[in-house]
């Protein structure tokens, strides 16, 4: 009865419709409002709608395999510095889509706080999104004018059955990983003088620890629902569902602020 006297959009219906976007600017702005009507409570806690198995994307960049993706050309070079900020840029690109699907796919089970959790998450992607786009066109570029790398979403579709799937390695070995490359690429960019490049870098950083501690604050959720040892179920998600390596240097230190303790990833590297 009450859900018949509810008549706000499903909020699955508005995220759907935001990951079938194509247009790469109007997609950042759909997931920033999706997760502003929701915060906001006008949108109703529904799911009457499943999410799409492939999100929609624009014409280019064209999308390749990593073995097929262009050299950077020399580290330093001007085009080899645009490459870097395209490479950044497609991520969250993809990252906004990834986190729609986790709070549109899952969030009838996980519940309400999981789908704020994500829909907050996507729109900090979609900023960041914004910010390397602007941080683009500044350095006299666009997204689209590089390829890409193809199988950025290729974590989700595999994982598209089982929430702790994708949490164990979407949020704590994807996003994870971003905790421990990051500080050197700041760095790098510092050295060659792009100070407002590095802040950008730095922003997504502290925004990214926010991001594993939430995959891994609901992953210990699901294995204390499921009544299993956290790392234990960790470990064996990830060598399933990972085609990687988990590589070593790790950042600890963000690493802990995220909520990763150092026996849960080092025995599996
Ligand atoms: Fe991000
Ligand atoms: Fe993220």
């Amino acid at each position: 009865m009450l859900m018949s006297l509810d008549h706000r959009p499903s909020v699955s219906a508005a995220i759907r419709a935001t990951m079938l976007e194509c247009n790469p600017h109007r997609k950042a702005m759909a997931a920033r409002k999706v997760a502003r009507d929701w915060r906001l409570g006008r949108l109703a806690f529904e799911f009457d709608v499943t999410m799409p198995d492939q999100p929609g994307r624009p014409d280019v960049p064209e999308l390749l395999p990593p073995g097929r993706m262009p050299k950077r050309g020399k580290a330093g070079s001007e085009r080899g510095r645009i490459a870097l900020w395209h490479a950044l840029a497609h991520i969250e690109f993809v990252a906004i889509d990834l986190a729609l699907d986790m709070a549109g796919r899952f969030g009838a089970e996980m519940g309400e706080q999981f789908v704020s959790d994500f829909l907050a998450v996507a729109a900090d992607e979609a900023m960041h999104f914004a910010l390397l786009g602007r941080h683009l066109r500044a350095l006299g570029s666009h997204y689209g004018a590089y390829p890409a790398h193809a199988g950025l979403w290729t974590a989700a579709h595999d994982t598209r059955h089982d929430v702790a799937a994708r949490l164990a390695v979407v949020p704590m070995v994807l996003e994870a990983r971003a905790l421990d490359v990051t500080p050197a690429t700041v760095e790098r960019v510092r050295a060659q003088g792009d100070e407002s490049g590095a802040r950008i870098l730095e922003r997504i950083l502290d925004d990214e620890i926010r991001h594993v501690r939430c995959g891994a604050n609901h992953f210990a959720d699901v294995a204390k629902r499921l009544d299993l040892v956290t790392a234990d179920l960790w470990k064996s998600l990830v060598s399933r569902y990972f085609r990687g390596t988990l590589k070593p240097p790790f950042n600890d230190s963000a690493r802990l602020a995220a909520g990763l303790s150092r026996d849960l990833y080092a025995g599996v590297a």
